[in-house]
């Protein structure tokens, strides 16, 4: 459910009136002031239509499952982690739910937030989605540790991490995601803020793909180039029995669980690879994403397929072996983004993935899988984990309720 069909064009003046407020979602045409017409030359206008729409596209906010998880990627993200302040007790939290709640509900329909200090930053959804996430501790603030799903608990240490305490742990994570840096940014700031008096910033991850329109339909590519996303468990039926708890008291009905992983990529050891080399590390081809056994990037791996050497096509400890899951039930929705940071004085890049999976249940799918490619699998020669983090995301609310109430109310 994407962003609104009519795009006639609006006045500037008549966006920042009651009138474009009152529409909410529907400020269509606010893009297509600046944006390529179907008509330009050059532009064809299956690709022109979507990128007229960036700005005013609106993602839903109630509904029984939170948005953010199964939505198309947008472009940017933040995920922001908090540590609850000592007096943040279950009628705390209860209070500061229900304000990001509403302002989450406000913002991701293109409605600045209740007295909000930059009204103008909050007109744009472009596709804005809030993404409320618990850590262990929230459960423990709350009294409530009997309703913390089981596998949200801190991740065990993995023989490949070299974990930073700024960059892990945390009670409350909000993710936030759009196809406009400008949206993400003011939708932080406004949640930062009235979060203030019940928790504070434990740690900030900003990330970025390709941007909106630029490739529809496609697989982004990570850093070092490769297509990162191909195995994803398929829309429907797939993706809903991997991620989304189906049973269960409310709770836990409809809710999902969140690792979030910050992996740093050498770009300097990488660079020095051939590529027949990095496409052995992988166990696919870095041009088309394809398998090493196969031509198109969907085709299925075959493990088993021996090369003239007579040692398998595939090695045994590419990530695609390592990592290949076959029971649909048992997959994990990967959604990361890329990070790229200041790089040192001599041009050293600090540059990886915000590691972002989605699995009904971490014990189960994702621990499974990351303790085979922390055993064997080549990619840890050029990736370091630097940071780790658990949460459950819980339901969503309808209108009129807030993120949490089964929890706490
Ligand atoms: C910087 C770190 C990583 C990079 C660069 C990376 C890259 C890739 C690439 C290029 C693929 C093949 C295309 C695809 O299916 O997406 C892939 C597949 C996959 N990766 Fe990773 N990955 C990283 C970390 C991880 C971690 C930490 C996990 C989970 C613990 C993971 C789980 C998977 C899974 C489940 C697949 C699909 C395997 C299949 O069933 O075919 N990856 N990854």
């Amino acid at each position: 459910m994407t962003g609104t069909s009519d795009a006639r064009p609006v006045s500037r003046r008549g966006l920042l009136t009651g009138g474009a407020l009152a529409a909410g979602g529907a400020l269509a045409g606010a893009a297509t002031v600046t944006a390529a017409r179907p008509d330009t030359p050059g532009v064809r206008p299956a690709e022109a239509a979507p990128v007229a729409q960036v700005g005013s596209a609106v993602e839903p906010f109630h509904g029984p499952r939170q948005a953010g998880v199964a939505t198309e990627p947008q472009a940017h993200a933040a995920f922001v982690a908090f540590t609850l302040r000592s007096g943040t007790d279950r009628a705390a939290l209860g209070r500061m739910l229900r304000l990001l709640s509403d302002d989450a509900a406000r913002l991701t329909q293109g409605r600045p937030a209740l007295a909000d200090t930059e009204p103008e930053l909050g007109l744009l959804p472009a596709r804005l989605t809030v993404t409320f996430g618990f850590g262990p501790g929230l459960y423990r603030a709350a009294g409530r540790d009997d309703r913390r799903p089981d596998s949200v608990v801190d991740l065990p240490p993995f023989r490949v991490d070299r974990l930073q305490s700024r960059w892990s742990g945390g009670d409350l994570l909000l993710q936030i995601c759009a196809d406009d840096p400008l949206t993400v940014v003011h939708a932080q700031r406004v949640l930062v803020k009235d979060s203030r008096p019940f928790a504070t910033v434990r740690w900030v991850q900003q990330g970025f793909r390709r941007a909106a329109g630029a490739e529809p339909g496609r697989t982004q590519r990570n850093l070092f180039g490769q297509l990162d996303g191909t195995a994803n468990p398929k829309p429907g039926v797939p993706l809903d029995t991997a991620v989304w708890v189906p049973d269960g008291p409310d709770w836990l009905r409809e809710s999902t669980t969140l690792v979030v992983r910050r992996i740093s990529m050498n770009l300097e050891t990488w660079d020095l690879l051939g590529r027949a080399d990095r496409e052995v590390a992988v166990g696919r081809r870095v041009g088309t994403g394809a398998p090493l056994t196969g031509t198109g990037e969907h085709d299925e791996p075959d493990f088993a397929a021996l090369g003239p050497d007579g040692l398998t096509v595939i090695p045994d400890f590419s990530h695609l072996t390592r990592a290949h899951v076959t029971d649909d039930r048992l997959r994990i929705l990967r959604r990361p983004y890329n990070y790229d940071g200041v790089p040192t004085a001599d041009g050293t890049a600090d540059s990886g993935l915000v590691f972002a999976s989605y699995q009904a249940d971490i014990a189960r799918q994702f621990l499974p899988i990351q303790r085979r490619l922390a055993e064997r699998d080549l990619l840890n020669e050029w990736t370091t984990p630097i940071g780790s983090a658990v949460f459950a995301i819980p339901p969503g609310c309808p209108p009129g309720g807030w993120i949490g109430r089964q929890l706490l109310g």
